[in-house]
């Protein structure tokens, strides 16, 4: 494993934290999906790792719930009741769904969790209305909470950053790979901030804002969260080009086909030396993608996009320890960072 979790304290067991925070939340994620069209009930099943197509109870797990765990310590820790948490937990599982469902169309992507993606499997159309249908059920579990329209604008927010760090990643595929059209990695820092770290953030202060947490706790926690998305981001990058596809679920180098600017790229390609020169070239000429991989770890490249991401755990722990937490709950918030970014690597 990882270079990634020095900082973290070792007495929490974070798996064992994923699995409480899952294992409260799921009743009521459940309840939720099944307040839709039993049609798009079933993608959003199959999409939250539920069932396989058809509706058979399915045979992989799904995520790891990072965003519901989010959502339940970041209430817990700000001493907010606990249906506060379970009903932030529950949006924001849905926000993510649908964001994903989207994602992956947008991305052309077929396989995620080792599975055919929701489109790939049911068709874009219906992939489309499930991701709608999930969105407006996250306002809908909101909007029934007494006082929720605090959170109901966090999350507004958030969901407006997404667009934004979508739109971004979108838009810098198409641009060059250097010249001064290139993207800059500050440029891609905001567009990882956005696309990944907002719903993060949100994520961690959404159950505590719910349960009327201080306004200087509730940024402390999304600060927290936004740093760890983008940690949780570059990561995601580097997976992309070294990970293994039996672990990942996600085919290897469709970022590199798709002409997606992350990180580990970036940053070779802002270093000095000939191997930037030559992967410049490669990839200009849309050269072979193993290739490119190998110059990228030459230039440097996966070195510092974990660098990169050891300073935003860093980042997120420190925005955790300056907020006024109760302890117990801000100990297991802590253990997530380090644990979460190291997956895999
Ligand atoms: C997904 O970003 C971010 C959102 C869903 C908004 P990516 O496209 O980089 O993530 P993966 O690799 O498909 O999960
Ligand atoms: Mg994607
Ligand atoms: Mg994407």
């Amino acid at each position: 494993m990882t270079a990634l979790s020095s900082a973290a304290p070792v007495a929490v067991d974070a798996p064992q934290v994923l699995d409480r925070c899952r294992a409260l939340v799921r009743p009521a994620l459940a309840q939720a999906v099944e307040r839709l069209h039993p049609w798009v009930g079933e993608m959003a099943g199959y999409a939250l790792g539920w069932c396989e197509v058809g509706g058979a109870p399915a045979a992989a797990p799904g995520g790891k719930g990072v965003r519901q765990a989010l959502a339940v310590l970041g209430a817990e820790a700000a001493g907010a009741p606990g249906r506060a948490g379970v009903a932030a937990a529950v949006a924001v599982e849905l926000v993510h769904t649908f964001s994903l469902l989207h994602d992956d169309i947008m991305d052309g992507d077929g396989t995620r969790r080792r599975r055919p993606t929701v489109w790939k499997a049911y068709g874009t159309g219906p992939a489309v209305l499930a991701g709608d249908a999930l969105f407006a059920l996250a306002v809908e579990t909101l909007a029934a909470v007494p006082g929720g329209s605090g959170g109901l604008r966090l999350l507004s927010v958030a969901l407006a950053d997404l667009v934004r760090g979508q739109a971004d990643d979108l838009l810098f595929a198409a641009r060059p790979w250097t010249g001064p059209e290139r993207v800059r990695p500050e440029a891609y820092r905001a567009m990882a901030e956005h696309k990944t770290g907002a719903l993060l953030g949100c994520a961690a202060a959404l159950g505590a804002v719910l349960g009327g947490a201080s306004p200087a706790t509730a940024d402390a926690l999304d600060r927290a969260g936004r740093h760890l998305g983008i940690a949780f981001q570059v990561v995601d990058d580097v997976l992309g080009l070294w990970g293994d596809p039996a672990v990942t679920g996600k085919p290897v180098h469709a970022d590199l086909r798709e002409r997606k600017k992350t990180f580990p790229v970036l940053a070779a390609l802002n270093s000095p030396g000939a191997d930037a020169r030559r992967l410049a070239a490669l990839l200009e000429s849309d050269g072979n993608p193993a290739e490119a991989v190998a110059l990228i770890e030459a230039a440097g490249g996966r070195t510092a996009a974990l660098a990169e991401a050891r300073r935003h755990v860093a980042a997120a722990e420190t925005a955790l320890a300056g907020a006024p937490l109760e302890a117990t709950a801000a100990a297991q918030l802590r253990s997530l960072p380090a644990f979460l970014v190291g997956r895999d690597l």
